[in-house]
């Protein structure tokens, strides 16, 4: 969501870093700096760092880092807009409303949610009357739930008729065109409107804070499609809503922060009736990072209810990494072949379920049996290929604890001694950082092994940093795309943008917001902290533009020099390439 960039920058002048963060945890002060010991991992001797001046924070042993906003984000699990407005009320600052949309599309969404909630008062009472409601609530009870489990998920009906809810809410007096604009209302070739959902059981989808933003629909035959749901709007975008999320999340135990993750409407609805009310659903769709970071809002771990067939198998594994990166514990529960969490407590029993929920087998664990299955031990490409795979896993943990266990497991598991594996994960992060090339700033850079990208580029970002003016050179002289690092290509990006539009004088807090994530924002306030002097500045930043174009020809002789060989290696006309090379050579001179 894109917000209005000097309100943003407006509350944040406003908002004291310091005093934000003091709020939270005990500060005390190091010089121009404040210390304390880091909320986001475990240490005994403080390394996060607040710096007032530049107004952002950072540690150095977990490298989370950033401004006011990201601190809130993270230490309090908000998102972007609510950290905005928690912000924007300590100081007493009227956020324009809605900073981020116009007046017209926030009463186009007022507008939506008035007709999707006039839409399920329909279709409850259409399932409530006696009468058109019976065929659904005969289908709901031979299904196995209550009357008292579907009124609590507000199951409706829509009668197999072509303009029920039409008509209704024409008489509603909603103008025909937003009546149309819902998606509930179709029109057919000729003009006609008519109803989405016909002949079907009706599942409101309500967000996290109560409010019917989408329908599904289940057909009540064994007639295709299965299931049809209301489009995708402003409202509704599936890959970041949970379904059952307003109810879960007043049944999460202090005791135990665990969210159970399902697929289906009815697996939700049965898991809910017996008992198990900390569980959300998917509707279907692979589990995406928005999922990871809702589920983080307001648990610590996820259990993942999945069939265990291919599919299923396929979404939890790459459900697995995104569930690390985002810190939270993943666990998995398979059911017998054949099963889906409904069909499993309806056939058997909730207490078969809580068997299941109890030997719930870490995620890693799964990963790696299913990757001794499918690579065998005994032959040693096996052995690589499975190293390499959970390496890669390995790589995307959060957390230092979490690390730490995953690796006994996986040296216990293939027999590889805890050493090696930390040499591998060493040199696996290693190669994602280039070697430093002979200079002393960029040495200094290089000197922190936790310094997440390239030297040279981060040199060149920390030099703009200090000096400002130098951007509109840099901008005439690199482009964006030849720096090999997404996270310094997208500061690179930022300062030339806010650079054209305002010229040198801008703030670093005006950059941190414009940055589109977290992982970017860390990266930045990190560099901050190579503070370099004005004289040594220009000079630096010229030794740094002759080592990046000499890196950038040096890139590409070695493809030219790739290619000849290939080249060769076929028999094709290498002329071309020799050339293009000769070229470079002189280049280079
Ligand atoms: N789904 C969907 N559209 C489809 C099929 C599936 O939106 N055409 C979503 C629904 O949320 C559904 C979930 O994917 O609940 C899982 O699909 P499936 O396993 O096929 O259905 P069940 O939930 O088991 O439905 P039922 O028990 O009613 O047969
Ligand atoms: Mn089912």
């Amino acid at each position: 969501m894109a917000h209005d960039h000097s309100v943003v920058d407006k509350v944040q002048s406003l908002n004291d870093i310091v005093e934000i963060i003091s709020s939270y945890i005990p500060l005390k002060r190091a010089g121009r700096s404040f210390k304390a010991l880091c909320p986001f991992h475990k240490e005994k001797t403080p390394s996060f760092i607040v710096n007032p001046d530049k107004q952002i924070f950072h540690c150095f042993g977990c490298n989370a880092g950033g401004d006011v906003f990201t601190f809130l984000m993270k230490h309090e699990n908000m998102t972007f807009p609510e950290a905005l407005r928690n912000l924007a009320e300590r100081v007493n600052f009227k956020l324009p409303e809605q900073s981020s949309r116009s007046k017209e599309e926030v009463s186009k969404q007022q507008g939506l949610l008035a007709i999707y909630e006039k839409a399920y008062e329909y279709y409850r009472s259409v399932y409530e009357d006696s009468q058109k409601g019976a065929r659904a609530r005969q289908y709901v009870k031979d299904r196995g739930f209550s009357e008292d489990t579907a009124k609590a998920f507000g199951l409706g009906y829509a009668l197999d008729a072509w303009r029920g809810l039409f008509e209704f809410l024409a008489k509603k007096d909603f103008p025909q065109s937003s009546i149309l604009s819902s998606g509930l209302i179709q029109r057919s070739s000729d003009g006609n409107p008519y109803d989405l959902f016909r002949g079907r059981l009706i599942f409101p989808i309500w967000n996290s804070q109560g409010k019917v933003i989408a329908f599904g629909g289940r057909i009540l035959t064994s007639e295709l499609p299965k299931y049809v749901n209301s489009p995708e709007s402003e409202l509704f975008k599936k890959r970041s809503e949970l379904y059952g999320l307003n109810l879960a999340k007043r049944h999460i135990p202090d005791t135990r922060r665990q969210l159970l993750v399902v697929e289906g409407y009815f697996d939700l609805i049965r898991l809910h009736e017996a008992g198990f009310k900390n569980s959300v659903a998917t509707l279907g769709t692979a589990l995406t990072e928005d999922h990871a970071r809702l589920i983080h809002r307001y648990a610590d771990e996820a259990v993942l209810v999945f069939d265990p067939d291919a599919a299923g198998e396929a979404a939890s594994l790459r459900g697995l990494d995104i569930f690390l990166e985002e810190g939270l514990n993943v666990k998995l529960l398979t059911l017998p072949a054949g099963f889906d969490p409904d069909d499993f407590i309806w056939k058997k029993s909730r207490e078969a379920f809580l068997e299941r929920l109890e030997g719930a087998e870490d995620l890693f664990d799964f990963k790696l049996r299913v990757l001794n299955k499918r690579y065998p031990k005994d032959d040693s490409l096996g052995l690589v290929k499975v190293t390499t795979e959970i390496m890669d896993t390995l790589g995307h943990v959060k957390s230092q604890i979490l690390l730490d266990r995953y690796i006994q497991k996986l040296s216990e598991a293939m027999r590889i001694s805890e050493p090696s594996i930390r040499l591998e994960l060493n040199k696996m992060r290693a190669k994602h950082r280039i070697k430093g090339e002979n200079q002393t700033l960029s040495n200094r850079v290089a000197a922190d092994p936790k310094f997440p990208a390239d030297n040279i580029e981060a040199t060149i970002i920390a030099l703009l940093l200090s000096n400002t003016a130098l951007i509109g050179q840099a901008s005439a002289e690199i482009e964006p795309l030849q720096f090999r690092h997404p996270l310094s290509r997208t500061v690179l990006e930022t300062l030339i943008d806010i650079y054209n539009e305002q010229g040198q004088s801008f703030t670093l807090p005006q950059v941190l917001n414009r940055l589109p994530d977290e992982a970017t924002k860390a990266f930045l306030s990190r560099i901050t902290f190579f503070e370099v002097n004005d004289a040594e500045c220009e000079k630096a930043f010229r030794d740094c533009l002759t080592a990046f174009t000499k890196r950038a020809l040096k890139e590409r002789m070695d493809k030219v020099q790739g290619a000849i060989r290939e080249a060769e290696r076929n028999g094709e006309e290498t002329g071309m390439l020799v050339r293009e090379y000769q070229n470079l050579l002189l280049q280079a001179k």
